[in-house]
């Protein structure tokens, strides 16, 4: 029988060192990157998948960076974009304005996956905000319904009043945003060693590359 003693303190005993099975792009940069984007598109259409709700940090005027939690919407690999939903009167809308440089963290507890992603953040509009919208399902809309912005002081909780006359049934306060992927990070973790690499898409081109975990 093993006591603590004899395990180093950077490992853990056998016994503890199983874990679920290797993923099998565990050892290749382009599978790990495939498998990365995968697990992004995983989370538009499966409302069950951690992927689906990731937080987005931005930046404020001062330096601040503020972040929350999204539903993903839609990711295109090939465009190399995510999509999410929001208010056009919420901070963070005020702040992507003024600096669109974003972050995004996904994390999987069971495939002990993390990406972090950095992004750049645009409001969409033409098509691309008419085909969302029109995609919208009704208990969606009624978000954007409501008559104050969000984040506004109340004396009460039922103070807050929703609208859809008002607001067009929450089309005028509904933005589409868009959120450019420059890079992902990538960390697996395994007890058989983790494995750590950044996905560089800058420049129209693709770099990928292993790290110190
Ligand atoms: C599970 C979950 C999903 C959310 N999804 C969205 C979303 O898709 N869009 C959004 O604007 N806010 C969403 N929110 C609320 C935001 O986290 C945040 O509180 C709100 O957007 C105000 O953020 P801001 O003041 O930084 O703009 C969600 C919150 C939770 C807990």
């Amino acid at each position: 029988m093993w006591v603590m003693s004899d395990v180093p303190f950077d490992q853990k005993p056998d016994k503890q060192r199983r874990g679920p099975p290797l993923l099998s792009c565990y050892d290749s940069l382009e599978d790990s990157c495939a498998y990365a984007w995968l697990m992004l598109s995983r989370g538009v259409k499966d409302a069950r998948a951690p992927f689906h709700t990731p937080t987005v940090a931005t930046v404020d005027a001062h330096g601040q960076p503020h972040m929350r939690t999204i539903v993903l919407r839609a990711c295109d690999p090939e465009a190399r974009r995510l999509r999410f939903h929001t208010d056009t009167r919420s901070s963070k809308v005020a702040q992507l304005a003024q600096n669109p440089n974003a972050a995004m963290h996904f994390y999987d507890a069971q495939a002990k996956i993390q990406l972090r992603l950095t992004v750049r953040l645009q409001p969409l509009s033409g098509d691309e905000l008419e085909a969302a919208w029109a995609a919208t399902r009704p208990m969606s809309r009624e978000c954007y319904q409501v008559t104050q912005g969000p984040g506004t002081a109340l004396q009460a909780p039922h103070d807050v009043t929703f609208d859809a006359a008002a607001t067009d049934d929450g089309r005028d306060f509904f933005v589409p945003i868009g959120a450019d992927i420059q890079a992902i990070e990538w960390l697996y973790l395994a007890a058989k060693g983790h494995r750590r690499a950044l996905f560089d898409f800058q420049n129209g081109g693709t770099k990928l590359q292993w790290l110190v975990p």
